[in-house]
């Protein structure tokens, strides 16, 4: 039985949940190129691959209470890749706004980093996610030991610079941030139950 859900997790599995996380970025790829994305496609492409990291960022961090309610590790075999694809999205993110938006302006992104809030956020957020997603690899994982432990435990504050870095972005329409920082508390909420072991539903 755990031969044929091994292989099934290593045939099919993975390499299915790897074309799903990748689709948004193909899609949204597809739709710049063709002229689909609206009257200012750069900015709808730059802010969706950001929204994308961020679902990625919770989703990643959804796995170990998923695998504590269903009592199943298999989750747990997905996060690395999950990690990733929000490292993935928020480069794409931030290369597109270097790119696309600022064309490599150097000086002007300088100053934006400096003045603005939302990106000076936004920029610590993804210097702290180098460091994850280079030791993110089974070398790293040993040859840290228990400071990898404590060195991934980053991706809690991460999320938090993410929500609000799109707090300090929008102008009037709070919706999609209150909603991902509500998200990110119940998230919270069931790490600090499991740290202080109290059981579910009690
Ligand atoms: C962990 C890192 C980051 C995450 C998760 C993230 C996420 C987001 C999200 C969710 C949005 C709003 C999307 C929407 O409106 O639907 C956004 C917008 C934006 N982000 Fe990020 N971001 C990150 C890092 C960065 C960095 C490093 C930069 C650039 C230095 C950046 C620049 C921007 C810009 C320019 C916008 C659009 C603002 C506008 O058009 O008004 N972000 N980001």
């Amino acid at each position: 039985m755990s031969i044929n859900f091994n292989y099934w997790q290593a045939r099919i599995g993975k390499p299915l949940i790897f074309a799903l996380c990748l689709l948004p970025f193909l899609l949204l790829s597809f739709r710049l190129l063709n002229n689909q994305l609206g009257a200012n496609p750069i900015e709808v492409f730059t802010r969706s691959n950001g929204e994308w990291g961020l679902r990625f960022l919770l989703i990643t961090l959804s796995i170990t209470p998923l695998k504590n309610i269903l009592k199943q590790s298999w989750p747990m075999q997905y996060r690395r890749m999950l990690g990733l694809f929000a490292f993935f999205y928020v480069f794409i993110h931030l290369s597109s706004y270097l790119v696309l938006d600022q064309f490599f302006d150097w000086q002007e992104i300088w100053a934006d980093i400096i003045k603005r809030p939302y990106i000076t956020i936004g920029m610590s957020a993804f210097v702290l996610l180098i460091p994850l997603a280079v030791t993110s690899n089974r070398y790293m994982m040993k040859r840290l030991g228990r400071n990898w432990l404590r060195l991934h435990k980053l991706v809690y504050l991460i999320a938090i610079l993410a929500v609000v870095h799109f707090f300090l972005l929008v102008k009037a329409d709070f919706y999609w941030p209150t909603v991902y920082a509500v998200l990110l508390g119940l998230l919270f909420t069931f790490r600090l139950r499991k740290y202080c072991s109290l059981p579910l539903g009690k």
